[in-house]
Parts: C-alpha cells; sequence; structure tokens
C-alpha cells in the first residue's frame, strides 16, 4: 500500500454541486439499488442465487475496469487547458510559413488536452524514477485535432523505428525476473553509439524532472510548416515553462520517492485546483527545407540538437492548463495522441522515426482502446465528423456526427453523399528520387553533440551525471563497461577519463560494502510469527 501523503486539496468534496440534496444509486440499467451491502442468499448464510443482477452487473463491469495500459509512457497525468497563437515569428507575420489556422488566427483560444507521462514503467510506477517524461498536447482546433507528442528533453536516444521495441525490452524489467536490470539497458546502448546524447541528458539532473510544471516539451523531430504557397519550411517545437525548470538530484529524488509516489501527479492537479494554472511559451526553430550539407549532422537526426545560436528560437504562442479532468479513466487514460494527427498547414518530415512512430500510435490505440476510440469525448475533434468509417464495436457516434444521408455510406456519389473537401491550399509536393535501401544516415556524428552538452552543463550536473552513470554501470560486467567507457572518450576526453576512474574506485569501495552488509545482516535477528 502506498504510504500516505498530504494533499493540500481534499477530493472528497463534492465540487460540482452545491447542494447537499443526496443522489440516489441506480445500477447501469437505471434501477434504484436497494441494498449494495448484501447479496441475496437463500437465509443469511447462503448459497447465494445466480439472478442478482445487480450483484451481476457490478461484478461483472468490475472484472472489466482496467484497459490494457499503455504499451509506454503508461503513469501519466492530464489537464485541459488552452493555447494561444502570438500571430508573429520573429516579427513577421506566421502565415508567412504555415497556413494553419490554430497559428494564423490569433482571436481563437485553441482549446488543449495535455497528458505528461513517464516512459519505461507501469501505470502506478513512481514518478521520481529516472526516465525521459512524456509532453502530448492534443490540440482541438477549428480544422480537427493536431496532436503534438513530444517529450521533456528535445532529443531521442535512437533515430531508426526499427530499433524502438529492442529499445523498450532492454530498458524494461527482464523478462524472467521482472527486475530492472540496468545492464540489459547498457547492453543495448553499448551497441546503439546514437543513443550517447540523450543518455549524457537522461543521467544528469535533466533525467528527473521535479514534476510536470517546472519542465521544458519539445516535439523532438523536424516537422513542416506550409504555406499558402505550398511552400514548406522545417521546424521544431519547443515548450518553455514559465515558472522555470527544475530537476531533481538522484537523492532529492530518492527522498520524495520514500513517501510519495504519485507526487508530480498531485502537484499537477493541486496547482489547478489552486488557480495556480501553469503555463508554457512556445518557441519554434525554423530552417529552410533541405539537406543542409553544411552541417555536420542531418537536421532530420532526432538525436541532435538544434544549437539555439545556430537556430535562434522564437516565440510563437503560449500554452495555460487551467482545468483538472473529471475522471482519470475516461479522460486521461483513454486519452490517444498520434504522430499522424496534424492539420493543413502542418506537415512532416522525412524523419524515419517520425514515420515509424505514426504507424504505432493509432495501431497501439485500436488495441487499446478500440476500433472507435475516436468517438471517445477525450479523443474527438470539436469539428464536425463527417465520415462514412462507421460500425464496429461502440459505434455511438450518432450523438455527434451527423450525415446528411446515411443511406450513402459510400463516396464518390451523385446522389447527396458525403463530398470530398477542397484543397485548402496549394497542395506542398516535395520531390522524392532515389534506390529502396536499408542503411544508416549518413551524418551520423554519434559523440560530438554527446561531447557539446557534457561541457555546457553546470558543474553540479556534471558531477551528478558521472555519479549516476558510474552507480549504474557498476552492476554491468566488464565488456560493456570497457565499451561504454570508451564512447565516453569518444564524447569527450574527461568524460570518458572521469567514468573510467569512477568505475575503478567503485570497484573497491563495493568489496568493502559487501563486507559491511554480510557482518550487519549476521547481527539482525529473526522474527517468530505470534498468531
Ligand atoms: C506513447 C510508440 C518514440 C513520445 C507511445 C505509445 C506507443 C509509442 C505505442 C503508446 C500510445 C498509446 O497507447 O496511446 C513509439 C515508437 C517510437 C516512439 C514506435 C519510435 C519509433 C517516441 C518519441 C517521443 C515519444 C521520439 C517523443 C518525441 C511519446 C509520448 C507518449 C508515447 C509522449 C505518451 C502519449 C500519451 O500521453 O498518451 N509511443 N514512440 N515517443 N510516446 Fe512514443
Amino acid at each position: 500500500m502506498e504510504m500516505n501523503h498530504k494533499s493540500e486539496v481534499s477530493t472528497l468534496k463534492n465540487k460540482n454541486k452545491q447542494t447537499n440534496e443526496k443522489e440516489t444509486l441506480t445500477n447501469q440499467q437505471g434501477h434504484p439499488v436497494t441494498d449494495n451491502q448484501n447479496v441475496r442468499t437463500v437465509n443469511n448464510r447462503g448459497p447465494m442465487t445466480l439472478e442478482n443482477y445487480d450483484f451481476l452487473e457490478k461484478i461483472s463491469h468490475f472484472d472489466r475496469e482496467k484497459i490494457p495500459e499503455r504499451i509506454v509512457h503508461a503513469r501519466g497525468a492530464g489537464a485541459y487547458g488552452y493555447f494561444q497563437s502570438y500571430g508573429t515569428v520573429n516579427g513577421e507575420p506566421v502565415s508567412k510559413y504555415t497556413r494553419a489556422k490554430v497559428f494564423t488566427n490569433t482571436e481563437v483560444q485553441t482549446p488543449v488536452f495535455v497528458r505528461f507521462s513517464t516512459v519505461v514503467h507501469g501505470k502506478h510506477s513512481p514518478e521520481t524514477l529516472r526516465d525521459p517524461r512524456g509532453f502530448a498536447i492534443k490540440f482541438y482546433t477549428e480544422d480537427g485535432n493536431w496532436d503534438l507528442v513530444g517529450n521533456n528533453l528535445k532529443i531521442f536516444f535512437i533515430r531508426d523505428p526499427l530499433k524502438f521495441p529492442d529499445m523498450i525490452h532492454a530498458f524494461r524489467p527482464d523478462p524472467v525476473t521482472n527486475v530492472q536490470n540496468l545492464e540489459r539497458m547498457f547492453d543495448f546502448i553499448s551497441m546503439s553509439p546514437e543513443a550517447l546524447h540523450m543518455v549524457t541528458f537522461v543521467f544528469s539532473p535533466w533525467g528527473i524532472p521535479a514534476n510536470y510544471r517546472h519542465m521544458q516539451g519539445s516535439g523532438v523531430h523536424t516537422y513542416k510548416w506550409v504555406n499558402d504557397e505550398g511552400k514548406a519550411v522545417l521546424v521544431k517545437y519547443h515548450w518553455e515553462p514559465v515558472d522555470g525548470i527544475k530537476n531533481l538530484t538522484q537523492e532529492e529524488a530518492n527522498k520524495i520517492q520514500a513517501t510519495n509516489f504519485n507526487h508530480a501527479t498531485q502537484d499537477l492537479y493541486e496547482a489547478i485546483e489552486k488557480g495556480n494554472y501553469p503555463e508554457w511559451e512556445l518557441y519554434v526553430q525554423i530552417i529552410e527545407d533541405g539537406e543542409h550539407p553544411e552541417l555536420d549532422y542531418d537536421p532530420l537526426d532526432p538525436t541532435k540538437l538544434w544549437y539555439k545560436e545556430d537556430f535562434p528560437w522564437h516565440k510563437a504562442g503560449k500554452l495555460v492548463l487551467n482545468k483538472n479532468p473529471e475522471n482519470f479513466h475516461a479522460e486521461v487514460e483513454q486519452a490517444a495522441f498520434g504522430t499522424g494527427v496534424l492539420v493543413d498547414g502542418l506537415d512532416f518530415s522525412d524523419d524515419k522515426l517520425l514515420q515509424g512512430r505514426t504507424y504505432s500510435y493509432s495501431d497501439t490505440q485500436r488495441y487499446r482502446v478500440g476500433a472507435n476510440y475516436l468517438q471517445l469525448p477525450i479523443n474527438r475533434p470539436t469539428k464536425k465528423v463527417s465520415t462514412n468509417q462507421t460500425g464496429g464495436q461502440m459505434d455511438f457516434r450518432q450523438d455527434y456526427a451527423e450525415h446528411k444521408n446515411p443511406h450513402v455510406d459510400y463516396e464518390p456519389s451523385l446522389t447527396d453523399g458525403l463530398k470530398e473537401a477542397k484543397n485548402p491550399g496549394v497542395e506542398h509536393e516535395p520531390y522524392v528520387e532515389g534506390n529502396l535501401q536499408r542503411n544508416a544516415i549518413s551524418r551520423e556524428n554519434n559523440f560530438g553533440q554527446a561531447g557539446e552538452t557534457y561541457r555546457r552543463l553546470n558543474d553540479w550536473e556534471r558531477d551528478e551525471l558521472i555519479k549516476n552513470l558510474v552507480s549504474a554501470l557498476s552492476g554491468c560486467q566488464k565488456e560493456i563497461q570497457d565499451k561504454m567507457v570508451e564512447m565516453f572518450y569518444q564524447c569527450d576526453q574527461d568524460y570518458g577519463k572521469r567514468v573510467e576512474v569512477g568505475l575503478k574506485n567503485s570497484i573497491s569501495s563495493q568489496a568493502d560494502k559487501m563486507e559491511d552488509a554480510v557482518s550487519k545482516a549476521d547481527q539482525m535477528g529473526h522474527v517468530s510469527d505470534p498468531y
């Protein structure tokens, strides 16, 4: 059982109703429940009879209360709010770059739902773990939904989607023991040099954000903005928390985790209840569409930063979260975000990781939530839906999607069925040519930015990074340690040296600790069962 921790906001008060009037309990058929304490039995000791409809309904529904948790990012918290575009970017109208109304129309505050999350562990795992944090936003725009499914960190471990399932397996608990074993993680990383940059962030204090309100967000991938003429630029999105960024050292995180493993969810919920609404400013980086051979990395590579000094951050809008969900399961658990969910004026880049993700999200959601997951209030757009995609389990669209002529559930048709929309602007038609092949990108440059990030950390952050890496690697076999040290050297000489020395020292201090632990265990007594 979780340790009890003090909450500043009571959730037992009825916030929706000012009246003391009591509501009558019913079953799901609307029948009043007159006894919710006793099943029907022959005499009061039983046996029980099978026509107990209220009991059967209640227990059968309970048996199905949970849906499969997300395959990653299972632990999360969500909130509603709005996004407001500033209408300009770097002093120019944003319409120069994109015709997306969510950016060009400054008259509207676009409603949003945001879900924050950790990645690796299950739905009730501690929120203090060293892990990237998810930052997924659903914009209910006037042109339909746009999802920006990002993380707190600006880069990612890998650049090829084929590696994602292996990466997640390696990070998860061992399939035999169900215990997370960092040796498995570093085994994978030691063979995936592109991960070194992300590892440098994740093992520094940036790997444990203090909560969800004081962390950044990033779209990570390169996307495209498309203007009225169908011209595209490459764009990256970043969210900057107005109240500043706060991260935790491992020691601070351990202290919180000892008494509370919901601290980030609780912090977000309570801040919003108290009217202390979290805010982020959206910044964009924009560069010309193209391969940019002048860079020593590929601009589409999600393991790389676009440095601010090369590509300045321009303010583009504001995100405010001002309302908590009323039902965690319905709104947060069933929320379904996907990288394929774009609106006119926003487009994909050729980033392979992004393209791989785009299949994965809606695929898992059809399994996790159901074929008609897009009909749920949390997922459906505020814009009217007119589609011939009907049927499937739990199709209840009639409450929101009108069909002009429901007899014509096909298109094209000469009668009055649904008609194709007019293209809202000139189509962006990128030119693509080449041989189909299986190859890594040419400008991998796996260590350059990792070294630069190492040098740019504050001294205390660098100290923490070394301490955390040494502690994590000290349980790995020598071959993995050696490979990791060799790669840290390639990032930066000092980086490699410090991990190498740290590991040597930790081996001798571990031997001392073992002796200590053995003698303490000997002194401890056994207890006998008093019952
Ligand atoms: C969740 C796949 C990379 C951010 C998920 C889910 C899947 C998935 C299957 C569960 C979705 C659901 O059940 O609703 C992948 C694959 C990736 C990848 C295949 C790489 C090929 C990334 C990257 C980011 C990211 C690079 C950050 C930019 C997220 C977030 C969620 C998520 C924030 C949670 C969304 C929510 O709150 O519901 N991912 N992912 N993922 N992923 Fe990824």
